[in-house]
């Protein structure tokens, strides 16, 4: 099934779960459930409506019935196109290390073409802004090599024109990387998972790592730092973004925690220890915003580590 197919094939189950969004939208969540699990009596294998009867049975309160349906789009779909994974593991208060890989690249896939428009334009998206200023804080200047981690459509590469030599950029999304392609900036493009990509590069070829908005996508962010860690040359610096976690609200005894956005949060402690591990020092940290969803700001933390 091609990515985020929402057509079963059969128009009368391709009509029922067109139906069920419109009630889903209406807030008449049992209604929508009523009308996917109809769709499906028609086309039983349809993911899709699998995952759509999961979010309809949960928003009608009905945790149990929606964990049999996120399940049986699991059985359909092992990649996990849509996150079904992820749905379950918030529903047990649980924070996989990283999600599926398909669900990630999927979702940036589907978004790509508008990706800028609704980040920048709508959703007020400043976080390759925030690192940039964070680089001039920590005084770091112009650099030779930089390699940007998850560089979705390149809006990091252009934050940073004048000031890079050389910078190769790397995303799991085919889609986000064409739209990097075309603004022109990169050096080298790579589909490919970020910690993958890195442990494949030289060790301390490169004088700048950067990640923006991109950390979010990973729970566990150990092996983000130990790979960056490895390819950092002497003087070299690590420049991200993360969605701050609220130790007083929100869970952290594993650093980090998944969030009903399906992203990420992460502790700052917990950041500086894993800099600590990998012989990485801290220059700056700031507590900002990064951008808005459903209207309110995103707050994270931008910082910069350096090697030594
Ligand atoms: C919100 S976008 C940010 C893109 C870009 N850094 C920017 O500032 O505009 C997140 C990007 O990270 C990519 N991504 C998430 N997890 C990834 C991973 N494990 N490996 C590679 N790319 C990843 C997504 O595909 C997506 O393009």
């Amino acid at each position: 099934m091609p990515l985020f197919d929402l057509s079963s094939g059969d128009p009368i189950a391709d009509k029922r779960f067109a139906l069920a969004q419109s009630y889903e939208e209406a807030g008449e969540f049992a209604i929508a459930a009523d009308l996917y699990e109809q769709a499906l009596e028609i086309a039983p294998d349809w993911v899709a409506a699998w995952y759509a009867l999961g979010n309809a049975r949960l928003r009608a309160d009905d945790g149990e019935a929606a964990r049999l349906a996120y399940e049986r789009s699991l059985v359909l779909d092992p990649d996990d196109l849509f996150g079904a994974r992820l749905k379950l593991a918030l529903m047990d208060a649980a924070a996989p290390a990283a999600p599926p890989r398909a669900y990630v690249a999927g979702l940036f896939d589907q978004y790509a073409e508008k990706f800028d428009h609704v980040l920048v334009d709508k959703l007020q998206y400043r976080a390759p802004q925030l690192i940039a200023a964070a680089l001039d804080d920590a005084g770091i200047g112009e650099v030779a090599a930089a390699l940007d981690l998850g560089c979705g459509t390149g809006l990091m590469a252009a934050a940073l024109a004048g000031r890079v030599l050389a910078i190769d950029g790397v995303d799991l999304s085919a889609a986000m990387v064409e739209e990097a392609r075309a603004k022109g900036l990169y050096r080298r493009l790579s589909v490919d998972d970020i910690v993958a990509h890195t442990d494949g590069l030289e060790a301390g070829s490169l004088d700048l790592v950067v990640a923006a908005d991109v950390l979010c996508y990973l729970g566990d962010l150990e092996p983000v730092f130990a790979a960056v860690a490895r390819v950092l040359g002497p003087d070299g610096a690590f420049a991200f973004s993360v969605e701050a976690l609220d130790a007083e609200t929100e869970n952290d005894t594993l650093g980090y925690t998944l969030r009903g956005s399906m992203r990420y949060a992460h502790d700052l402690n917990s950041l500086i220890d894993l800099g600590q591990t990998h012989d990485l020092t801290i220059a700056t940290v700031k507590l900002d915003w990064l951008r808005l969803d459903r209207g309110e700001p995103i707050l994270g933390f931008v910082m910069v580590f350096r090697r030594g």
